[in-house]
Formats: C-alpha cells, sequence, structure tokens
C-alpha cells in the first residue's frame, strides 16, 4: 500500500492513537494543525496536499546536501541489492574499510582510527568510553569522569544525559547518572564582537581551568560541541575558547573530545568546526550529515596513540567491548561515501563560503525587529534570540508557525529561532527562507486570537 492510500484523517488519527514523537509537548501537539511531510527534494518537504515547504533547518541538521540527493539515492539503492548487512567484529568489508580511510583523510590531522556507531548518541557514549578505557589501558585508576559544558547537549541515552546541562532535557535524570564536573559555556548573549566574544570565552576558559586543577585525579576528558551548542539554543561562541582548551589538555594529557555531530562537514565554514579554530581533538564525534541524512550512522574518530593502548599484551585484555548491530553497516557506508563524494564533487563548501555573507547580511536585518534581543550567525548557522520580556519561547513559537504558514520549516530553541539550511541551498532559495522569516516575525508579533499552536518543543 502507497502513502497516499491512507487517507488523512485516519493517519492522523492513527498518528494521535499510536505514535509518541520524540522532544514533543503532546497536548500542544494535538491542539496543534497537524504537520505530515510525506516526500522531499532538495530544499523542499512537501505534505500531502503536494504544498512545498522550504526546510530552514536541513530536517534536524542532518540534511547537509538536500533532500533525495540523487547520488546518495542511487549508492543506497545499488547496495540494497548487493549486500545489507555485514559484521565488523574480527572480520570487513570493503565499504566500511573505504569509508574509515576517507574520514580518516578529511577529518583534523592526527585523526587516523575510525569506530562506526549507529547514531549521535552512541558515538558520544563510544567516545567516552573510549577516554576512560584509554586511561584504565594505561593503568592509570579513578580517571573516569569529564569535564563539559553548561547548557551542552550530546544525546539522551544516560551517559550521554551524564554530560548534557540542558535543564528541560536532562533534570528528571539527576540521579541516575554520575554527572561530569560543568564548566560555564564561553557564549555571549549579545550581538558579535569579536573583542567582547573573546574575552567571554576566555573568562569562561578560566573556570575551566579552576575546574581541570581541583579534579585532574579524576577527569579523562573535556567534551564539547566546538563553536556552536546547538541544542543550548545555538549559542555561537568565539575560536579562542578552542585554542585554550586544547592547550590546557595537552598540558595537563587530557583527552578532548570534539562533538561535531551537529556541526561537522561544512557547517561552520570549515569541513569541522575545530579546523576553523585550527585544532585537532583526540576524539572527534560524527553523525547525523555523514549519510546526507538518509540513514543513521556515526563515527568516533581517534588518534593512533588512543588506539593503541587498546592492543592486547600478555596477559592482559585490552580489547575494546563495544559495538553496535550496524555498526560500519554497508548500506550506511555506501551513503556516507557518497556523500563525502558528492560533497566534494559538486563545490558544496564554496557554496557554503558564498552563502555565508548572504545569511549574515539576512539574520542582521531579522535583527532590526524590536522583539529580538541579539543576532549572531557563523558559516551556514544563523540565529536570533528573543526578548524575554516580549514573551521570547511563546513568541518564538508563534513566528515559526507564521514562518510555517508562510511556506518555511523553523523549529524554536526556547526564545531562540535560526536557520541552518541544507549546505546547497542557493542564493535565491536562502533569499527566500530569509524573506519568510522577516515575514514571520511581522506576523508573529500581532496579537492572535487563537491559542499558541505551534508543538515543537525542544531541540
Ligand atoms: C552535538 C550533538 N551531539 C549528539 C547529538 C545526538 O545525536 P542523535 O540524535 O543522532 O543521537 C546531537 C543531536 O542533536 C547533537 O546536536
Amino acid at each position: 500500500m502507497t502513502p497516499m492510500a491512507i487517507h488523512t484523517d485516519t493517519l492522523q488519527e492513527l498518528d494521535y492513537r499510536h505514535l509518541w514523537h520524540p522532544y514533543t509537548d503532546i497536548n500542544a501537539y494535538e491542539a496543534a494543525p497537524w504537520t505530515c511531510f510525506e516526500r522531499a527534494s532538495g530544499v523542499y518537504l512537501y505534505d500531502r496536499d503536494g504544498r512545498a515547504v522550504l526546510d530552514g533547518i536541513a530536517s534536524w541538521w542532518a540534511v547537509a546536501l538536500g533532500h533525495s540527493h540523487p547520488r546518495i539515492v542511487e549508492a543506497i539503492r545499488a547496495q540494497a541489492g548487493v549486500m545489507q548487512h555485514a559484521i565488523l567484529g574480527n572480520q570487513t568489508h570493503p565499504l566500511a574499510v573505504r569509508l574509515a580511510a576517507k574520514l580518516a583523510g578529511i577529518t583534523p590531522p592526527g585523526l587516523t582510527r575510525c569506530y562506526f556507531a549507529s547514531d549521535g548518541a552512541s558515538a558520544t557514549e563510544a567516545a567516552l568510553k573510549i577516554a576512560i578505557q584509554y586511561w584504565h589501558n594505561r593503568g592509570v585508576r579513578g580517571k573516569t569522569r569529564f569535564v563539559a559544558l553548561d547548557e551542552g547537549y550530546h544525546g539522551d541515552t544516560l551517559g550521554a544525559v551524564g554530560i548534557g546541562f540542558v535543564p528541560a532535557f536532562h533534570a528528571p535524570f539527576d540521579g541516575a547518572v554520575i554527572k561530569s564536573f560543568v564548566a560555564p559555556a564561553p557564549h555571549r548573549a549579545a550581538d558579535t564582537d569579536d573583542a567582547a566574544d573573546r574575552a567571554c570565552a576566555v573568562q569562561a576558559f578560566a573556570a575551566l581551568e579552576c575546574i581541570v586543577a581541583a579534579q585532574e585525579d579524576q577527569i579523562a576528558g573535556v567534551i564539547l560541541e566546538p563553536l556552536c551548542m546547538g541544542a543550548a539554543g545555538i549559542r555561537l561562541y568565539h575560536p579562542e575558547y578552542l585554542r585554550l582548551v586544547r592547550e590546557l589538555c595537552d598540558a595537563r594529557g587530557l583527552l578532548l573530545i570534539a562533538d561535531e555531530i551537529a556541526v561537522g562537514f561544512g557547517r561552520t565554514g570549515g569541513v569541522f568546526a575545530c579546523d576553523v579554530a585550527g585544532i585537532a581533538p583526540d576524539i572527534l564525534c560524527i553523525g547525523k550529515a555523514m549519510t546526507g541524512g538518509t540513514l543513521p550512522m556515526s563515527a568516533a574518530i581517534v588518534t593512533e596513540e588512543i588506539y593503541d593502548t587498546f592492543r592486547n599484551e600478555p596477559g592482559r585484555d585490552r580489547t575494546f567491548y563495544d559495538g553496535h548491530t550496524y555498526c560500519g553497516n554497508p548500506i550506511t557506508s555506501a551513503a556516507a561515501l557518497a556523500f563525502l563524494e558528492a560533497f566534494e564533487a559538486e563545490g558544496v563548501m564554496q557554496n557554503v563560503a558564498s552563502r555565508t555573507p548572504q545569511l549574515a547580511a539576512g539574520m542582521a536585518r531579522l535583527a532590526r525587529h524590536d522583539a529580538v534581543h541579539y543576532h549572531k550567525s557563523l558559516g551556514l548557522i544563523g540565529m536570533i534570540a528573543l526578548k524575554p520580556e516580549v514573551g521570547g519561547a511563546a513568541l518564538a513559537k508563534r513566528i515559526a508557525r507564521r514562518a510555517f504558514e508562510l511556506g518555511l520549516f523553523i523549529r524554536p530553541l526556547g526564545n531562540v529561532l535560526y536557520l541552518w539550511p541544507p549546505l546547497t541551498t542557493t542564493e535565491a532559495e536562502l533569499a527566500q527562507m530569509l524573506i519568510y522569516f522577516d515575514t514571520a516575525i511581522e506576523r508573529g508579533q500581532l496579537p492572535m486570537s487563537e491559542p499558541l499552536p505551534s508543538a515543537d518543543d525542544g531541540r
């Protein structure tokens, strides 16, 4: 049966009855206009009536090259008919090998060993376990905790919750996990000002330095989202922070874990955010865009030095006992390889470079509205924060709803609204997104007779 064969009313009823939606306020979802996209192509999502809506958030930050990218779709189709599953334990598969080698070639210097996982959270979990076992393998005991950033987000599994500090997402689990040490976020809540942003980052770093000095015996490493703390509310911060943390980790022998699950592959203007800051982490987590948003796949990529500590010695088992059924899966590997081929062959970074000033200018223009507190942008990320006194978060939901009615899909993060378009978005498409965004802010500020309709709640 094709999806169209189910009548819309029936589908909606079945949805309300049986589907549990993530990050969704149930009551608001049931009260809101029902949204169901059925197909997608390029920057457009299409609902059941065929209405086209611009995807302003690259479908949860994953669809980097636009929807239904022909090269990736074809690679999936071709591999699906050849071999669908492979075990990487004690054996291998050509596509996983090629992908690992390819990733080693494009990730920041020194990252040579690719450990495949399934989705973002499982890559984060692997990174944490690798870091802890690294110390164990070296015979150092007690280094089992991490320093993470306030309002940081690294996924929803319990280990990732232990290093996450977004109160709404993480507070219920406080008693269930071992929380990491929390350092202040380096973000400055104001329009971009290089000197002031840098000073804020340096100040935040000083606090991190104190935590490390006090707890060094327990700390395995530092984990952070480089340059952009996404789920916290697109908190962009100065690259100097990363350079200082790198230096500190070098000086103290701590592992630096860069979680680029959201920002990896071009989003911040460099292939990786760490490249923009000119640093290399000890462990890099990637996911989301890795398959162009087609299939779940992720990886923790580590240095040779870390990898070597996992070699057994007589009488010492140092094996990494971690692995997911679908890790390095042939179909997802084919999708990731096709994504990387397209990423290189289709001038994606050139397009990012061309669209970056356009987006920055567009966000600055949006900031003229009275309701806007501040705006920031970096690469193909542009955000505005709304003033709390105008009902920031509620207004953000209303604006997102208005944008949707106009033909632009965006999701608020508290009082923050942002654009995170596919990296292949054309000048005309981005211009249209910005026009809709602008109009939505105007309309969102008008008094409304109906209740708040948006059900978006969180990332
Ligand atoms: C920085 C970061 N890390 C990890 C994750 C978790 O990824 P996933 O949802 O694929 O588990 C996300 C998801 O938004 C993220 O933004």
